[in-house]
């Protein structure tokens, strides 16, 4: 699949890859709805910090998740667990990262939540190596609706803002690059998840 060799290969390059429209449209709107479904019955819950998730600590991070385990995957999940896998196999063979497995949940901010600026790899857990985030918004979401992926390629240079656009997988390892979610004026949606090695 082409869109793969080109992560990959940015991957090897630069440890980090943005692409918009890796998912259609289509698809992106039927896992939207399969994340917004159980959000609506209450299935989500506040998203914690550190490891274990167990500490709750909004001004910090203000999503609410569903991890994917905690619920019985509708078919456009299934789909999309499938292109992760395929990822996962491709990453490690072009670059032996050792990827085992997938953590993921679904991330919904409401209107003005945010996720400051930090590392996904904790100091306590060291085995989470790639990140993937895949974004679920509305097609017309617009740059006034803010929500921008404030990502520093390098720590002493300029972030990019990268808009949350749906379809739009963005990719980095996991312990190397700051980032930060700004608030967004209306509620914004991802699938996020990150491969773990032993
Ligand atoms: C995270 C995260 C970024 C985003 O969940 O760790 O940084 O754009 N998410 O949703
Ligand atoms: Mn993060």
């Amino acid at each position: 699949m082409e869109p793969m060799e080109n992560i990959i290969e940015s991957l090897a390059d630069y440890g980090w890859c943005v692409v918009p429209g890796f998912l259609p449209e289509a698809e992106t709107a039927a896992l939207r709805v399969e994340c917004l479904l159980p959000h609506a019955a209450g299935a989500f819950h506040a998203a914690g910090i550190g490891r274990g998730q167990a500490r709750i600590r909004s001004e910090i991070r203000g999503d609410h998740v569903l991890w994917v385990e905690e619920i019985k995957a509708g078919p456009a999940l299934r789909a999309m667990l499938e292109r992760f896998e395929t990822l996962r196999r491709e990453v490690n063979q072009a670059l032996f990262l050792g990827l085992l497995d997938l953590e993921t949940h679904f991330a919904v901010y409401p209107p003005g939540g945010g996720y400051q600026r930090h590392l996904d790899r904790f100091r306590d857990d060291d085995r989470r190596s790639l990140t993937v985030i895949l974004y679920l918004n509305e097609p017309d979401w617009s740059e006034e609706d803010g929500g921008q992926l404030r990502f520093w390629p390098d720590p002493d240079a300029a972030p990019l803002e990268i808009p949350p656009a749906g379809g739009t997988l963005v990719t980095f390892l996991s312990d190397r690059f700051w980032h930060e979610v700004l608030p967004a004026n209306r509620q914004r949606l991802s699938l996020t998840g990150w491969f773990r090695r032993r």
